[in-house]
């Protein structure tokens, strides 16, 4: 019985719920962001720290970034809107996220620079991408919720099958940087993954080498292992003070 009405509140009544949230809006440099509340996965909060710390190491323009479960894409359109990237290709599983992209597409004129997906991880990609950077901010933690994905990677297999096939995709020399949280992983729960796909963690940042029993969202810069890290990215993990 408990189950029957969990399952009816998470299938049924928050679904409707959260299709009357109102849109919201966020402007990055020139660029609106359409999004609802229940969309937004951080991205808009510790996400928007990718802006300062890729300015300030000193990266050069990409030419095109993938945002990785990309939500609403905060952080790609704002790494767009801030002149980071030229280009841009999101994808995320949730129709309702890609439907709020597409808003910001439309209402910013940028259908000739930004593409997105409808896509279980990568599986949707179209097999003509290719890119320079690849963002993220994915599911932080080794669990499932009913009716919540955004929060939760059971067993890592989003994680998995994502290193498993983002190769096809990056440009040689191209970085991952993704955004991880020490409350649900350490850079050494995600280092066996990336080593069996062929990449390596060429830097971490901000991470404690412990479960923290606190939020504290770390940096994973990863390459293909043999690849030699560009100077930016050295500087990006190296923080001032
Ligand atoms: C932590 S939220 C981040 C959302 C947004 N990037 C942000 O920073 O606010 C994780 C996102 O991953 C997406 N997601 C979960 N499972 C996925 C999958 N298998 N493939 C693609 N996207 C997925 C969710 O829909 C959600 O938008």
């Amino acid at each position: 019985m408990k189950d029957f009405v969990k399952k009816l509140e998470y299938r049924t009544v928050k679904p409707a719920l959260r299709a009357l949230q109102p849109w919201r809006h966020v402007t990055y440099g020139d660029i609106r962001v359409h999004y609802k509340r229940y969309l937004d996965g951080g991205g808009s909060a510790f996400g928007q720290d990718y802006i300062p710390l890729l300015h300030d190491c000193g990266m050069p323009r990409q030419a095109r970034v993938f945002e990785w479960c990309a939500g609403p894409a905060f952080i790609g359109f704002s790494l767009l809107g801030f002149g980071l990237c030229d280009t841009l290709c999101l994808a995320d599983i949730n129709p309702t996220a890609v439907r709020a992209c597409r808003r910001t597409i439309a209402e910013n004129g940028l259908a000739d620079r930004v593409a997105i997906y409808c896509s279980n991880n990568l599986d949707d990609i179209p097999p003509g991408e290719r890119w320079d950077l690849v963002v993220g901010n994915p599911p932080h933690f080794d669990w499932s919720q009913i009716g919540e994905i955004r929060i939760g990677d059971s067993g890592w297999r989003i994680h998995r099958r994502f290193f498993q096939t983002v190769g096809r995709f990056l440009k040689p020399g191209g970085v991952i940087l993704i955004q991880e949280n020490n409350h649900g992983s350490t850079a050494e729960t995600f280092r066996p993954i990336i080593e069996e796909a062929g990449f390596a963690i060429v830097l971490i940042r901000n991470a404690e080498p412990r479960l923290t029993p606190y939020t504290r969202y770390y940096y994973l810069g990863i390459m293909r292992q043999g690849e030699k890290a560009p100077e930016w990215l050295i500087t990006f993990g190296k923080p001032c003070g």
